[in-house]
């Protein structure tokens, strides 16, 4: 773009003339929340993905956020700003491992957090959100073989409020396992009326602390619907932006990321992947059309069904 260009009005004017839509989750950047037509949780974006009339979806988020759409949507055009925002916890499940494993367990169903790949989500019985996960799988028979994956820490959770033994995954998101239960201890002595905010994929400890679990939605929900005042939030620290623009008067408290030590390990609690989507690239994905994201057809048929049976139990 050239200089001196007013990226965010241009970015619109292109939405208005093309027929796009920009859809954001809360992790992204505040400018690219601010000029999304809609933003919201991995389950928001699904059902925004589902039913827009729009001619082209651009998915500021993870590259799994782009494909659910494709799939969704398979006669619009994906948009997403930059292909290298992946996803830690979708790379700790490959189809082929995953695929083996299911061949070692007959008798079992899957179900997968929608943190995975198109490939992962076709060998897939239900794919659930942090939003709706307990429902869907309660919606199973007690006596049902499950198989729940890729991350172990919502899985674990899952299973100690449902009572049951889904057999886990061992994946996990190296933002929010990284959370220290440490920190959360020390700003709950130093501000004794704050309310713990924990999203699912946090380690159990972590949870154990919580006053709230949920998805951002989740969160985000509690924080405008409650009477106090101050919030400790483990969660990726983008979502601060939505919080702070619905309840200016209240505080809001990132927990930030364990540094073990000798480590040169970063002390922000971001997710890089989200951070990759800027307004340049949002700027020149909307002008040029490019990158596109597209699924193999065959694998989004079968990807498809599991995402859809998620969509009508929830
Ligand atoms: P939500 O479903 O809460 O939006 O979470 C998505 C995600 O990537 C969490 O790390
Ligand atoms: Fe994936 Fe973790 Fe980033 Fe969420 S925060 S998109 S789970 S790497």
């Amino acid at each position: 773009a050239p200089a001196g260009t007013d990226l965010s009005a241009e970015i619109r004017k292109m939405c208005e003339q093309k027929k796009a839509v920009i859809l954001a989750h809360y992790y992204t950047r505040g400018e690219i929340q601010d000029v999304a037509d809609f933003i919201g949780d991995s389950l928001a974006l699904a059902r925004k993905a589902a039913e827009t009339d729009a001619r082209i979806i651009v998915m500021c988020g993870v590259h799994f956020m782009a494909e659910t759409c494709k799939i969704l949507s398979p006669d619009k055009k994906v948009l997403a700003p930059d292909l290298n925002a992946g996803c830690s916890l979708a790379d700790s499940c490959r189809a082929d491992d995953l695929r083996k494993f299911k061949d070692e367990h007959p008798g079992y169903k899957v179900v997968s957090y929608v943190n995975t790949t198109a490939a992962v989500k076709a060998l897939t019985d239900v794919v659930v959100t942090s939003g709706n996960a307990k429902k869907i799988v309660d919606s199973f028979p007690k006596d049902e073989k499950l198989i729940f994956g890729p991350d172990r820490n919502l899985g674990a959770y899952i299973n100690s409020v449902t009572g049951r033994q889904m057999l886990l995954w061992e994946g996990g998101c190296h933002v929010h396992e990284r959370f220290s239960v440490a920190e959360v201890v020390k700003l709950r002595q130093s501000h004794p009326g704050a309310k713990v905010l924990a999203h699912l994929e946090c380690k159990g400890p972590v949870l154990a602390l919580a006053d709230v679990v949920g998805s951002t939605a989740v969160m985000l929900e509690y924080v405008k619907k409650s009477a106090d005042k101050e919030f400790i939030v483990a969660t990726e620290a983008g979502i601060l932006h939505e919080m702070k623009r619905s309840c200016p008067d209240k505080t809001f408290l990132p927990v930030p990321p364990e540094i073990s030590e000798g480590s040169l390990g970063c002390s922000c609690n971001e997710c890089d992947y989200m951070k990759m989507n800027t307004m340049l690239k949002l700027y020149n994905a909307l002008k040029y059309e490019w990158p596109v994201v597209d699924v193999d057809p065959e694998v989004a048929r079968e990807a498809v069904k599991p995402i859809e049976r998620m969509l009508s139990l929830s």
